[in-house]
């Protein structure tokens, strides 16, 4: 066995001391979705949110990894499920770190999504699926993509000629047609709050006023 010689080192200050101090209960916030669902521009509304709160946040978005991290990957299914196994053990880090996480990825494959919520500890995952036809991503098509995938000019295009699994139990399903950035963030944040995740604004000005 290749880690044979590898020892886990526990250190004095664990995820527990780094997230009191932080006063959050970390977790990831996966967004799946098609390419133009509208996956990173609700996560970042959602992190705006979270930081006029005060919260701890990082947001990690698949075209901005891939510039970096993940640049020698491209979209052939190994390279796929590299990508979101690489994405998934830095957002594993960063919850660590006591950091609530928002990632933006397609991360088509469903058991490539459930591969990542088995790093993480119990409730620390929470998917959430865009939900947006196709006919609707196509039409919006704000990169141009689809134009070039339906043109050939680009091939393993997901939901043309690559697959994407929808998720059939996400935690939050975002049916993302006709309705504003705000209200689909605003449903993120009310399931934060209803589970404990986020306490209600009143309460937090509370505690912070005594
Ligand atoms: S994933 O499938 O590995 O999760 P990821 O979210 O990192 O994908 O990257 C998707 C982004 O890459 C899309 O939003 C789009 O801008 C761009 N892209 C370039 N080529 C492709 C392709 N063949 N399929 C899907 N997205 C692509």
């Amino acid at each position: 066995m290749k880690d044979e010689n590898i020892v886990w080192h526990n250190h004095p200050v664990d995820k527990a001391i780094r997230s009191d101090m932080k006063k959050q209960r970390p977790c990831l916030l996966w967004f799946t979705g098609l390419s133009g669902s509208g996956k990173s521009t609700i996560a970042g509304a959602v992190e705006h949110k979270l930081a006029l709160r005060q919260q701890h946040t990082y947001l990690m978005d698949g075209d901005n990894v891939r510039h970096r991290l993940c640049k020698d990957l491209g979209f052939s299914e190994t390279d796929r499920v590299e990508n979101i196994r690489r994405v998934g053990e830095v957002a594993n880090l960063m919850i660590d770190a006591g950091l609530i996480v928002l990632t933006a990825f397609i991360s088509p494959f469903r058991e490539n999504r459930d591969m990542v919520r088995a790093m993480l500890g119990e409730g620390e995952f929470i998917e959430v699926f865009i939900d947006t036809p196709i006919e609707e991503c196509e039409r919006r098509d704000p990169k141009g993509l689809y134009k070039k995938a339906r043109a050939g000019q680009i091939k393993d295009f997901t939901g043309i000629d690559s697959p994407y699994e929808s998720p059939e139990s996400a935690e939050i399903h975002i049916l993302n047609v006709g309705v504003a950035v705000e209200d689909a963030a605003d449903q993120v944040i009310a399931y934060l709050e209803s589970n404990g995740y986020l306490k209600p604004v009143k309460e937090a000005c509370h505690a912070t006023a005594g």
